[in-house]
């Protein structure tokens, strides 16, 4: 089965897929104003210690399952067990993780939609076009439905070419320009006035609220949703590494990528919204809280973007370019773990899978922009705050108790027989058999 089967390439193809599946949303808007409410730098250092200790030792869990596999999700767990009772075990588990890529997918193409109407605005405004600004700039239900479709399609479309045609041609791309794009805009918001004071909010901790618990539960929920886990993304893009890859190193570098910019987005966004301030746009309320996220991000940054004259436009389109960018990476995988097991358990093409699938989420999307207020905010909770840290869990459990640790380890260090005298070898099959469960468990716990 395995020749028919896609295969990342490259190891540089398959780490801007997997950073790319993990940079989204999630880190250039969720990350920066997450600690912007969460006590500044206290938040940044928690973020880093759990995205490190916690959410690599469950990143490399979900590699492992999916490389060993070669598989679907569902297929390369159930290959883990060893009794019915188990392989039960392992569909829940997998299949738990495909509905959940799918739901966040149907809410992330909503606020993707956003991005992209934002995208289009300031390209409207100059070649002078003013109704369709106009129309772009207000939210409608025709817009909001219209650009979700779009969203939506342009995910399938690139889906449907497959994984290495696909994902990974289109990821080598939209990354590097991402990166462009990012350190452009840090260097432009930096020579601005007011850009200090961001910095210092950004940078400088206030250690009263480092062991607060509410923070611990978002440093978490935030580290799990950036790496992506408890949805199967990585279990099927691990299936598509070859076994002559390092996987230790391979998923360190995705942490990497993954931490490093959404730090680096904390110093465009952060400052952005300071220079904002200095400029006499609101960026506080009247008892002194930051406003909230969508606000800051399509009220502030627009009003940031319109004071600065002719620039504006293209800052403005430049910066809503990046978020779109950012979305349809992380889209991309969220469409790959339904897709795949379509495609393997019903041996549909795999055209034929993605357009079903994309399909069902659009319809899902539709019935959330319907119903905004009902469902999106419980969409977005059910998916990443129970949803992903408990099938992230589940995860550690299956690789640390279910699977035989030698077969593990031997998955672990095929073609690197090396890697059998780090520091992670040591640590980490044990760190996954306990240190991990638990700790998800504690937090988890902790957030109910
Ligand atoms: N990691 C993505 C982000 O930070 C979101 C995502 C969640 C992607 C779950 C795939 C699966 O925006």
């Amino acid at each position: 089965m395995s020749s028919v089967r896609g295969e990342f390439s490259s190891r540089f193809g398959f780490i801007m897929a997997a950073a790319g599946s993990a940079v989204g949303l999630g880190n250039i808007w969720g990350f920066p104003t997450q600690t912007a409410s969460n006590g500044g730098a206290a938040f940044v250092l928690m973020y880093l210690i759990l995205a490190f200790c916690l959410a690599y030792p469950a990143l490399m869990a979900e590699l492992v399952i999916g490389r060993h596999g070669q598989a679907n999700a569902v297929s390369s767990l159930q290959k883990l067990g060893n009794n019915p009772v188990q392989k039960k075990f392992a569909f829940f588990v997998g299949f738990g993780g495909i509905i959940c890529a799918g739901l966040i997918l149907s809410f992330y193409a909503i606020v993707a939609g956003w991005m992209l109407s934002a995208t289009l605005e300031p390209v409207a405004t100059t070649v002078g076009a003013a109704g369709a600004a106009q129309w772009l700039s207000e939210q409608s239900l025709v817009r909001d439905l219209s650009f979700t479709l779009i969203f939506v399609a342009l995910t399938i479309s690139i889906i449907s070419k497959g994984v290495e045609n696909g994902i990974e041609k289109w990821s080598k791309r939209l990354m590097p320009a991402l990166l462009v794009i990012l350190f452009s805009l840090i260097a432009y918001v930096l020579t601005q006035e007011g850009a200090t004071t961001g910095l210092k909010a950004y940078l400088v901790p206030d250690f009263s609220s480092l062991l607060d618990p509410g923070l611990l539960v978002s440093a978490l929920g935030q580290a799990f949703f950036s790496l992506s886990l408890g949805t199967s993304v990585m279990i099927i893009y691990g299936s598509y590494i070859s076994k002559q890859e390092n996987l230790v190193s391979l998923g360190a570098y995705v942490t990497l990528i993954d931490v490093f910019i959404a730090f680096v987005a904390g110093l465009l966004i952060i400052p952005a919204m300071y220079v904002a301030q200095a400029q006499g746009v609101e960026i506080f309320s009247s008892s002194g809280q930051l406003l909230s996220e969508d606000t800051l991000v399509f009220q502030v940054l627009p009003a940031l973007f319109e004071g600065m004259g002719g620039v504006g436009v293209f800052v403005g389109f430049a910066f809503f370019a990046l978020m779109s960018i950012a979305a349809l990476t992380s889209s991309i995988s969220m469409l790959e773990a339904p897709v795949s097991y379509a495609v393997e358990k019903f041996a549909l093409a795999r055209t034929q899978a993605t357009w079903i699938i994309g399909g069902i989420i659009a319809t899902v999307s539709v019935t959330i922009i319907l119903n905004f207020s009902a469902l999106f905010g419980l969409v977005v909770q059910l998916t990443t705050q129970f949803g992903q840290p408990l099938l992230g869990m589940l995860c550690c459990i299956f690789v640390g108790w279910i699977w035989h640790r030698k077969k593990l380890l031997s998955e672990i260090q095929e073609g690197h027989p090396e890697v059998a005298s780090s520091v992670f070898w040591r640590i980490w099959p044990w760190y996954i058999r306990f240190v991990c469960p638990l700790a998800i468990a504690l937090v988890f716990i902790n957030s109910l």
